[in-house]
């Protein structure tokens, strides 16, 4: 009876976990937090003495903002900036990632979709829109002739994200998040050298030109980089409003006759 009951109270706390957004178990081995208690370190005093050095806290702080400008002018092509972006420390959250998701496509494809941040199942596999959302990207290409896997010119599409890490439960990037790797993100752009970019939903509207209310900016042409810039929806949110598909496939025949035009 003890058992079961203690299985239900389990079966609860895990169910309040997962509500409030925890998509992945830590550990593999159960840790009893009541007995940790007891055997806690103490805080650390971090007074120090006249001739000791400074104490962390003092320590200036990189300036990793600057750290990623750096980083991301110097980098000459698109392997050095994957390496750079791969190797920057300035965000807390590529210590909770699997894996670097960089990009996926053809670099110098007329077009390049810019998504969010990578989900679980980018975070598994290391490339971006693999999961469901992905997929129905690669739908949607396909409508107006464009294939991930293709290297010909008129079908070649390259893709990848604001973040290259995957955000904790997939929450939404935060402003210094965004900010922090913007910096990379134009330099991506540079590199790939697109004729046209299409923005992915709200994140990287906000990383790239500065705005969001992805419903109303949708379908209109804006400018980033001296390119031209298509806001649409996230495929993840066509997933859940299945009803703004029409309005997407609207967006995707101004993107194909924008490609026709510079042909
Ligand atoms: N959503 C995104 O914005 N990017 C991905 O790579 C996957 C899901």
């Amino acid at each position: 009876m003890e058992s079961a009951q203690a299985w239900i109270g389990a079966k609860a706390l895990l169910e309040w976990y997962v509500e409030l957004g925890a998509v992945d178990a830590v550990g593999d081995a159960p840790v009893n937090r009541y007995e940790l208690a007891e055997t806690a370190p103490k805080p650390r005093s971090v007074a120090r003495s006249a001739h000791a050095p400074l104490a962390l806290a003092d320590a200036p702080k990189t300036d990793h903002l600057a750290q990623a400008r750096r980083l991301a002018g110097a980098a000459g092509d698109l392997a050095a900036l994957a390496a750079a972006m791969r190797g920057f420390d300035g965000l807390e959250l590529k210590k909770g990632a699997r894996n670097f998701v960089f990009a996926d496509g053809t670099p110098g494809a007329p077009v390049m979709i810019v998504g969010e941040a990578p989900g679980a199942d980018e975070d598994r596999i290391g490339k971006p829109f693999v999961g469901r959302a992905g997929q129905l990207l690669d739908r949607m290409l396909a409508a107006i002739g464009l294939d991930r896997a293709s290297a010909e010119a008129g079908r070649a599409v390259y893709i990848t994200n604001v973040l290259p890490w995957r955000p904790p439960g997939n929450r939404t990037p935060t402003a210094e998040e965004m900010a922090m790797m913007v910096p990379f993100l134009e330099r991506h752009i540079t590199l790939a050298a697109p004729e046209v970019l299409i923005l992915m939903g709200n994140v990287p509207c906000a990383a790239l030109i500065g705005r969001s209310g992805i419903l109303r900016m949708r379908g209109q042409w804006t400018q980033a980089l001296g390119k031209p810039v298509m806001p649409m929806t996230h495929p993840a949110y066509l997933l859940r409003n299945p009803a703004a598909k029409r309005e997407a496939w609207a967006d995707l025949l101004e993107i194909q006759a924008k490609l026709r035009q510079g042909r």
